[in-house]
């Protein structure tokens, strides 16, 4: 069976094409147009790579974006001085804190300290409980660009066995609840987990967020499986996922390639996330 590498530049693209086209259309009907506040505090450089890539999508889409670049020695209080001020501008619907901070700031502090209606990463506990509940209308990026890459490429998830690897609060546990939503049997490994293979094997889709450079061996692959890579590791060669793509490709039925796979869509869902909060805040004005 030939393997299908998924596209996940391409299906990104054509979100952001249909995004873009309501976001005019609603700017035609109303005069009203999206706005994305993105906050950086200090300079690491994948993060500074993510900001930038952000604020690109939003020039494509026609969102407002606005970013606070702060330094690294910021105080916390500064920082929830300024989330709170976006909290009640009425021009700004999504406000993203990108991750990690330095340490000397506490990130639940600050996610707790945004409007949860504002929050596009889905990652305040008001979202994450909703989230639980199958309520959700913000949901963490990562994992809705994956549930959407296999939507897009028509793979089918109820029944199957998911097994993911990583339990991060960011794209593990997220991911899970999405999988098992959609009635997939889900199971979730980390780095405690013992004869790891013995789950990854049996994966129908196996998921990797381990954050290690080409973990997933293609003997920890069950024939035909769909494999979707998260990681995104940086060596001298430029990015690497957590999977090993040459090896593992051969086993596959559907895999993604890093970069060009989850990556892209990640971004794409923050600018759904981004018109779904915007439009809320219409839908209020409304009522
Ligand atoms: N750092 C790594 N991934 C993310 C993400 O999805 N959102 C934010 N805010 N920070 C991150």
């Amino acid at each position: 069976m030939p393997t299908n590498i998924i596209n996940g530049k391409e299906i990104a693209s054509a979100i952001k094409f249909e995004i873009a086209e309501e976001l005019r259309k609603i700017k035609n009907n109303t005069g009203k147009e999206a706005g994305l506040a993105v906050i950086l505090v200090g300079n690491d450089p994948a993060s500074t790579v993510y900001v930038r890539n952000k604020k690109k999508a939003c020039q494509e889409v026609g969102i407002r974006s606005s970013e606070y670049h702060l330094p690294k020695e910021t105080q916390q209080d500064t920082l929830l001085n300024l989330i709170n001020s976006l909290n009640q501008n009425p021009e700004i619907h999504g406000i993203l804190v990108q991750l990690p901070l330095p340490n000397h700031i506490q990130s639940d502090k600050i996610i707790n300290s945004i409007n949860p209606d504002k929050d596009v990463d889905g990652f305040h506990p008001i979202n994450v409980g909703k989230l639980v509940a199958n309520t959700a209308s913000l949901i963490s990026c990562t994992p809705l660009g994956v549930m959407t890459l296999l939507d897009k490429s028509e793979i089918p998830v109820e029944g199957k066995k998911v097994v993911i690897v990583g339990r991060s609060n960011i794209v593990g546990k997220p991911a899970a609840l999405l999988f098992l939503h959609r009635n997939a049997t889900v199971t979730i490994c980390h780095s405690k987990t013992k004869n790891l293979s013995d789950y990854t094997n049996k994966a129908d889709i196996l998921v990797a967020a381990i954050g290690k450079p080409a973990f997933i061996k293609a003997d920890m692959v069950k024939k035909g499986a769909v494999v979707i890579d998260v990681g995104i590791n940086r060596d001298e060669a430029g990015l690497i996922g957590d999977v090993d793509f040459t090896e593992v490709k051969e086993r596959t039925s559907y895999i993604t390639p890093v970069p060009g796979g989850v990556g892209p869509m990640t971004i794409a869902m923050l600018m759904k996330n981004t018109l779904i909060a915007f439009k809320n805040t219409l839908n209020k004005d409304l009522n």
